[in-house]
């Protein structure tokens, strides 16, 4: 087993411990949580009494990353899960005292932070990983096995967008804020990662931008300013020559709508939200005529397709075209598929599936529509990633907040 300490005990960081859960019921552990860490004891508590319920072990607890430090050597590896922030800080800490390093998406605040997570990554030879759900949804398995088949012929455009939850606090305050990651990044990283994911590399974007809700209402009715943009609206060029769309309109009161279609020549394929189960829409030109392949049929499309083992116990089927699941089982298995990914990354010394590289990839991306508005151009990514000068995130690199404890 190895040993791991969990960073960060708020709604994620608990819903780590679940998924840790779904690995000992389906005999696959490879893990033992030895330690739980927040600065807020409440926090630390109520995952430490989680921990206990559902692996049967209660672990250490911890109020300060100091501490944790000062107890490295129990821990083989870290799960941060703190807000964006503090990924790169307590990361870089956690690494240079020998553990392996999950960083919860974002990589980190910014893409200058996440590069230096890589390099103390690179410097202390330990693995360091993106706890990236979204693509490990066994639907999102089937759609990119489906385009990697070339069913909808080459592709020409790539439409991701959603409009809803004007108004409100989503999950915490702390995501309106530019300076702990604001909501456009921390939820359209999953998109950016997923665009490049069945679409492939992200050549260049351009975007406009807005703060629609200047304050948000949370669930007790206290109003909490924002200056961060809740709206985005975004082009991309892949390197294959399609073209994406990018909207992102958190402001969205009346229909709420979510869609993500990948139109080829021979077709279009329509992905539903991630997490809930439901089936691809694969319409296809055929003889002139536009006809829906059924899910069946599209499993037949790809006589290879398998999930791992993992998934396929956890969702029960190889070969899965939808599925019928508790939300809450949905998320904690996504959680699991990560924690076993990251296990076999250490052991078996391979790169996690998503490692900095390509969780950097996603940050870049997405600040990318943020940062094209202010230069007004369009920005490749080799420029994002690279040396360029990027005013958006140079006024978030600022002198931090706090300290990491
Ligand atoms: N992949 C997903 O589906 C998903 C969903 C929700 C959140 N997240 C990510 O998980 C992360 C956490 O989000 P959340 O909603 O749990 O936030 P949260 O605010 O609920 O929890 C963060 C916790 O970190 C603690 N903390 C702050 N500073 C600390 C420090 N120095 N040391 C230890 N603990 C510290 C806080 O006290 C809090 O308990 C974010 O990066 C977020 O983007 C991912």
């Amino acid at each position: 087993m190895l040993a791991l300490a969990l960073v960060g005990c708020g709604g994620m960081g608990r819903r780590h411990i679940t998924g840790l859960h779904k690995l000992q019921e389906i005999g696959a552990q490879r893990w033992e949580l030895v330690a739980v860490c927040d600065v807020i004891p409440e926090n630390a508590l109520r995952a430490a009494n989680l921990a206990e319920d559902l692996l049967g072990k209660r672990p250490m607890v911890f109020a300060s990353t100091e501490e944790l430090q000062a107890a490295s050597n129990k821990a083989d590896a870290v799960i941060v899960t703190t807000s964006p922030d503090l990924h790169a800080p307590i990361g870089i800490v956690a690494l240079a005292a020998g553990m392996h390093v999950m960083v919860e998406k974002p990589i980190a605040l910014t893409v200058g932070q996440g590069a230096s997570l890589i390099d103390a990554a690179n410097r202390a030879n330990r693995k360091l990983a993106v706890a990236e759900n979204y693509r490990r949804d066994p639907i999102n398995r089937l759609a990119r096995a489906l385009i990697d088949a070339d069913v909808l012929g080459p592709l020409h455009l790539f439409s991701q967008s959603f409009s809803g939850l004007g108004g409100k606090v989503i999950i915490t305050p702390w995501r309106h804020r530019r300076r702990s990651g604001g909501i456009v990044v921390d939820m359209g990283i999953h998109y950016a990662d997923l665009m490049e994911y069945f679409v492939g590399p992200i050549q260049q974007v351009f975007g406009f931008n807005a703060i629609v809700d200047k304050q948000r209402v949370d669930d007790a009715g206290t109003r909490h300013d924002v200056d961060a943009e809740d709206l985005s609206v975004g082009v991309a060029q892949f390197e294959n020559g399609a073209i994406g769309n990018w909207l992102i309109d958190l402001a969205g009161r009346g229909a709420s709508h979510f869609t993500r279609i990948a139109y080829g020549l021979g077709g279009t394929l329509s992905i539903p939200h991630d997490r809930s189960g439901r089936s691809l829409e694969l319409t296809l030109r055929q003889s002139g005529q536009d006809l829906r392949i059924e899910p069946a049929e599209q499993l037949a499309l790809v006589p290879d397709f398998q999930l791992d083992d993992v998934t396929a116990k956890l969702f029960g089927g190889t070969r899965l075209s939808s599925y019928q699941l508790e939300f809450q089982h949905i998320d904690a298995n996504l959680l699991a598929i990560e924690h076993a990914d990251f296990a076999a990354a250490i052991i078996d010394d391979r790169a996690p599936e998503v490692d900095g590289e390509v969780g950097l990839r996603s940050l870049a991306i997405s600040y990318g529509f943020l940062e094209a508005e202010r230069l007004g151009r369009p920005l490749t990514i080799k420029e994002l990633t690279g040396s360029l000068n990027t005013p958006y995130q140079s006024e978030l690199d600022l002198p931090a907040r706090g300290g990491v404890s």
